[in-house]
């Protein structure tokens, strides 16, 4: 009987025979040679771009989703938790929301933004004439971090390591999706996508760039749910007219009041 490295070897061996001198291979098949060969796996490798030469944007957020449940760079860590969550939405959006990390309610359903932050980001979408199905989330981190025993239904943000664990599968969303502009949802997901280290507060309100793509950064969501001013609601507003503008979405004088003091 021989053993899987014997076939291994004549298969490619016909291979080359017939004319085919290269074949493309993920990083998981890289490491079984490699291990054969009595070489080291190499450190968790980008591998994503492999990706680009696959056809379609479906199929290229497939593999990602593939890839992604068994991101070698992110596991290895041993500070996130097992279940990934990968992104929702229309991978032909114009939009794209980057959020931090699933929570509680988004590891049990493996949706993005499906509780209390999810239903207020619903919120500002049906405001801005929008439904989820139009726009893609996705967050910087597809694991949600681990707090050990004190879990239960706690969170935490992703460290700067989790986060750049994770860069290079959102990294390749974007370039699969191509959007005409995205949102980052908070200061972690702008240290990641962006490399500032600023608080939302010095970051919002105007335009960056992340790999030739127009970037707005705004307030998470559940500071929304935290913080009611007016002065807040209108700040994250602001940054969506802003982003409705760039899109050409319609905009009615009542959108444009929205959360002023004195809308009149
Ligand atoms: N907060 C996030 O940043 N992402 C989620 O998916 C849920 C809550």
């Amino acid at each position: 009987m021989p053993t899987p490295r014997e076939l291994v070897r004549e298969g490619l061996q016909q291979l080359q025979e017939s004319g085919t001198n290269s074949v493309a291979l993920d990083s998981e098949a890289a490491d079984i040679l490699r291990s054969w060969e009595g070489t080291a796996p190499a450190a968790p490798v980008d591998d994503t771009r492999q990706n680009e030469q696959l056809q379609t944007t479906e199929q290229k957020i497939e593999y990602l989703r593939r890839r992604a449940g068994n991101w070698k760079a992110a596991r290895s860590l041993g500070t996130l938790r097992d279940r990934m969550v990968f992104s929702v939405g229309n991978v032909h959006a114009r939009l794209v929301f980057v959020g931090e990390a699933p929570g509680y309610d988004e590891e049990r359903l493996q949706e993005p933004f499906v509780g209390p932050a999810g239903k207020k980001l619903n919120e500002i979408l049906r405001a801005m004439g929008l439904s989820r199905e139009q726009v893609y989330i996705t967050n910087i981190c597809k694991f949600r971090p681990s707090m050990g025993d004190r879990q239960g239904t706690s969170n935490r943000p992703p460290s700067p390591q989790e986060i750049a664990a994770c860069l290079p599968i959102v990294q390749a969303e974007l370039r699969a999706i191509h959007p005409v502009c995205v949102v980052c949802l908070g200061a972690t997901a702008a240290r990641g996508l962006l490399g500032k280290e600023g608080g939302v507060g010095s970051l919002r309100g105007q335009w960056w760039e992340h790999a030739g793509i127009p970037t707005r950064v705004t307030y998470h969501p559940s500071y929304l749910l935290r913080n009611q001013a007016l002065s807040a609601r209108r700040a994250v507003w602001e940054d969506m007219l802003a982003v409705m503008e760039i899109l050409s979405l319609p905009i009615s004088e009542k959108q444009r009041r929205y959360f002023l003091i004195d809308p009149h």
